[in-house]
């Protein structure tokens, strides 16, 4: 699960490549790897951690006007400098980077071990390496090379290949793992992600799952795993290179919380329909007579995503009345689900490409399900490969813990949910109630996020406590597991989300005098049963932060400090509970002193299973 690139034209191939590897280290920031081809021989520069030890290591750069580029996330061997990409073959002919995962690397390995090949690092990649230069040593192109690695391989292969005996091409091939490729002036690109091509052009090339792209400076042909041409469509890269800059915010995440008001309003602009009280997701007209039928919903995704999922089944069976659950992806990919037409599957990934949720996609459609897909990538595999959708227009998100995708996600599911809900009983008068709802989300947002310095002094004191618990109820419990994420992912704070009614039955053990809880108590029909585990945690000595009502004087006594909600409709309050997590977490992990936008072990794309 890395990101990779390459680069071939006039310009500086390793300018290019580490201007796009920095554009990808949220897929993987263990270590980092360029080689370009100079003189007729390959240029290698490795380093473990950041894209910015690889630069410091290598003062200068490299020389040359062809090259690939690699930022790894471990999964076969460990954060070596031996196990960075590139992989040569033996004979330091040919480099290669992947993304993905060899699956017959034990079967391929021992062949070519008893053919007496030495390999350099633990990994799965090498084995593909080797298999590519073994073909191009007997006279194959490069092409033909690396179709015949893939043929061999089992697995799954984003990957770019350079040859030194030819460094006027690039190979590249999208086996399971996505691949782009940029297109300009006597120059191309190429990339597991628009977003690293961006900032040097606006057109670019979308492989499918298995094809093999040859790229010169001058342009590119397409072939299948037979070598057989396919026909390419330039495509427009959508989103702004500067939504991707950094600007004045010390940390992608805190500058991505800030962000939530203005992607919120681009997620709903055009979709509310004030006067019919409902919503318009446009990808859902074409297949309006199919929802009459639905009788059921499905969400599905994996961590943040599957929060949103959960908020979303909340909302549809409460306010649609339709029987509706969420389920991680990664099990229901693996438990053979029972799929049928009357059930519609909402499949939610910001960035569109984790695996466990491609895998559970795939599943429900071979199995005839139909598949209505959520995501914030523009093209991405889950995009292409549901059967309609709808994009939640966040923006980029950069920082490896997701915040404005969540509230746009669940933004999506309020506007499938309106939908359904008028499609069936919600009255005018409610819906149109609801739609005023959502309009005033953005401001009230930016109010929540005033209480910034407040989630900053809590932080100072609780920030690095031993263990912090979020208790919420209803559409709240998502959200209290979303705050305990959020501290666990960038804080590495032991912390669990969990419901009001789930504590005495366990997690109550856990709490000693103060320890800090948060505790979610919206004005809603949750409130009473909160207001008895508030009780619950006071009499044990928790410190409990609530976020609650202004005015909630009966919250207010319970409870150590409030962070007051504006006057809302329940339907939206995950939206506005969650960002006095997403600022706890945040300045919880800043008073710690830890790397925020990449923390340790994780990734912000699993395109791994
Ligand atoms: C990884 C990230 C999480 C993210 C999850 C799902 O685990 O670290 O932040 O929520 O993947 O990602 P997706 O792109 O499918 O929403």
């Amino acid at each position: 699960m890395c990101g990779i690139t390459g680069y071939i034209g006039q310009r500086s191939a390793w300018e290019m490549i580490l201007g796009g590897l920095k554009r990808l280290e949220y897929r993987g920031y263990d270590s980092a790897g360029v080689v370009t081809v100079a003189d007729g021989s390959l240029q290698v520069a490795r380093s473990v951690g950041h894209i910015r030890a690889l630069e410091e290591a290598t003062p200068g750069g490299l020389p040359g006007h062809v090259g690939i580029g690699h930022t790894r996330w471990a999964t076969h061997g460990g954060v070596s400098e031996a196990n960075c990409h590139p992989h040569r073959d033996s004979k330091n002919r040919i480099a290669l980077v992947h993304n993905g995962i060899v699956d017959n690397v034990e079967a391929l390995r021992r062949e070519l071990l008893a053919e007496g090949v030495k390999f350099r690092s633990e990994t799965d990649t090498e084995v593909l390496s080797e298999l590519v230069g073994r073909g191009v040593a007997r006279g194959q192109s490069l092409l033909d090379a690396v179709l015949g690695a893939l043929n061999r391989m089992e697995g799954t292969a984003g990957i770019v290949v350079v040859d030194q005996e030819r460094p006027d091409r690039l190979v590249a091939a999208r086996i399971g793992s996505p691949v782009v490729l940029g297109i300009g002036e006597g120059e191309m690109w190429v990339a597991s992600d628009p977003l690293a091509l961006r900032q040097y052009t606006e057109r670019m090339v979308v492989l499918e799952d298995g094809e093999i792209a040859e790229l010169t400076a001058r342009g590119f042909k397409t072939v299948d795993l037979d070598n057989r041409d396919r026909e390419k469509r330039v495509e427009k890269i959508l989103h702004q290179a500067e939504a991707a800059e950094l600007g004045s915010y010390a940390h992608y995440m805190l500058k991505e919380i800030n962000e939530q008001p203005d992607a919120l309003d681009r997620s709903m602009r055009g979709r509310l329909d004030a006067a019919m009280g409902s919503s318009h997701l446009g990808g859902l007209q074409s297949h309006r007579a199919r929802l009459f039928e639905v009788q059921r919903v499905v969400f599905f995704g994996c961590g943040t995503s599957l929060y949103s999922a959960e908020v979303g089944a909340y909302l549809m069976s409460s306010y649609a009345r339709v029987p509706a659950q969420a389920q991680d992806a990664a099990e229901l990919a693996v438990q053979n689900p029972i799929v049928d037409s009357r059930t519609l599957y909402v499949a939610i990934s910001q960035s569109g490409e984790t695996a466990d949720t491609l895998a559970a996609l795939r599943e429900i459609k071979l199995k005839g399900g139909l598949v209505a897909g959520v995501t914030n990538v523009v093209g991405s595999s889950l995009a292409r490969e549901t059967d309609f959708g709808t994009y939640v227009h966040a923006g980029p998100e950069i920082s490896v813990c997701s915040t404005k995708a969540f509230t746009a996600q669940v933004l999506a599911t309020e506007l499938l949910a309106l939908q359904f809900a008028r499609m069936r009983d919600l009255s005018a008068t409610d819906g149109r109630t609801w739609v005023k709802a959502l309009e005033q989300l953005p401001a009230q947002v930016r109010f929540m996020l005033e209480h910034a310095p407040a989630c900053k002094a809590i932080a100072q004191r609780f920030g690095g406590s031993k263990f912090t618990m979020f208790v919420g109820r209803g559409a709240n419990v998502p959200v209290a597991q979303e705050g305990a994420l959020k501290l666990k992912e960038i804080a590495y704070v032991p912390a669990e989300g969990l419901s009001g009614a789930a504590m005495k039955h366990g997690p109550l053990a856990l709490i000693e005098p103060g320890l800090p809880v948060w505790a979610l108590v919206p004005p809603d029909e949750t409130r009473e049963r909160m207001l008895g585990n508030l009780r619950e945690l006071k009499a044990r000595g928790a410190h409990i932060t609530a976020v609650a009502a202004g005015d909630d004087e009966e919250v207010r006594g319970l409870v150590d400090e409030v962070l007051a909600l504006p006057p809302h409709h329940p339907a939206v309050s995950p939206i506005l509970t969650v960002i006095p997590l997403q600022l706890y977490a945040y300045y919880s992990a800043l008073k710690l002193g830890y790397d925020i936008d990449k923390p340790r072990n994780l990734a912000k794309s699993v395109t791994v299973m």
